[in-house]
């Protein structure tokens, strides 16, 4: 396999490369585990984010895993490759970011009602489409969780994502995600907590 023509990203744990109108997301071997140590994690890791990414499309624009011939293999995910414009290049630019932030708070409630908890929410795992719908993808750091703290630190991540990577537009963009959230069944209390989070960290801020 010529992995270096069609590769999409090289993370620290996986390789992302298209395969025709696919992507798999291969998970690396890491040379400082023990073999079998790597290859229950590689597994486990695999395993999880495959369900998560699965249970998640049900609910959210995410890409469903496919089931395909090679499905056996361990360590890789199988899924259709989403075009579109990666928000962490592109979120400062869009005119109507307001409104594409709105969705993807929206889109959060949804998953956290349902009890799923990203865990790596930040623009470089957002795809917007064409149609101007928002795809959420990698659920490597994902989990079950009707925990109303991971709901809040899910949202804070996405505070600090766009306070790090886009500083010019971080408080309306932040607003925007907490509009589209209130749709959530506790909206209430995971912004009390969030407000909690934040004031164990440096700020104190007021939603
Ligand atoms: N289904 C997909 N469609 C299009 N691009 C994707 C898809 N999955 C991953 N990518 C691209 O690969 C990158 C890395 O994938 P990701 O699942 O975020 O892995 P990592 O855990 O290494 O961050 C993403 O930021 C995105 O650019
Ligand atoms: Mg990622």
């Amino acid at each position: 396999m010529n992995y270096k023509e069609k590769t999409v990203a090289r993370g620290a744990e996986a390789i992302v490369y298209k395969l025709g109108s696919k992507v798999v997301k291969d998970r690396i071997p890491k040379g400082y585990r023990h073999p079998d140590l790597d290859n229950k994690l590689r597994t486990r890791r695999t395993k999880s984010e495959e369900k998560l990414l699965s249970k998640a499309s049900e609910i959210v624009s995410t890409p469903k895993p496919l089931i395909t011939s090679s499905s056996s293999d361990n360590y890789k995910i199988h899924m259709p490759y989403i075009p579109g414009k990666k928000l962490s290049e592109h979120l400062d630019k869009l005119k109507n970011y307001q409104t594409i932030c709105k969705k993807i708070g929206q889109s959060l409630a949804k998953l956290h009602d349902a009890g799923l908890i990203h865990g790596d929410l930040t623009t470089s795992n957002l795809i917007l489409t064409k149609n101007n719908k928002v795809f959420f993808i990698d659920f490597g750091l994902g989990f079950h969780s009707t925990r109303i703290e991971d709901k809040a630190v899910d949202l804070h991540l996405i505070s600090q994502a766009l306070e790090a990577k886009h500083s010019s537009i971080h408080e309306k963009a932040f607003k925007s995600i907490l509009q589209g959230y209130k749709s959530s069944k506790n909206y209430q209390e995971t912004i009390k907590r969030l407000e909690k989070v934040e004031s164990r960290g440096r700020y104190k801020k007021q939603y």
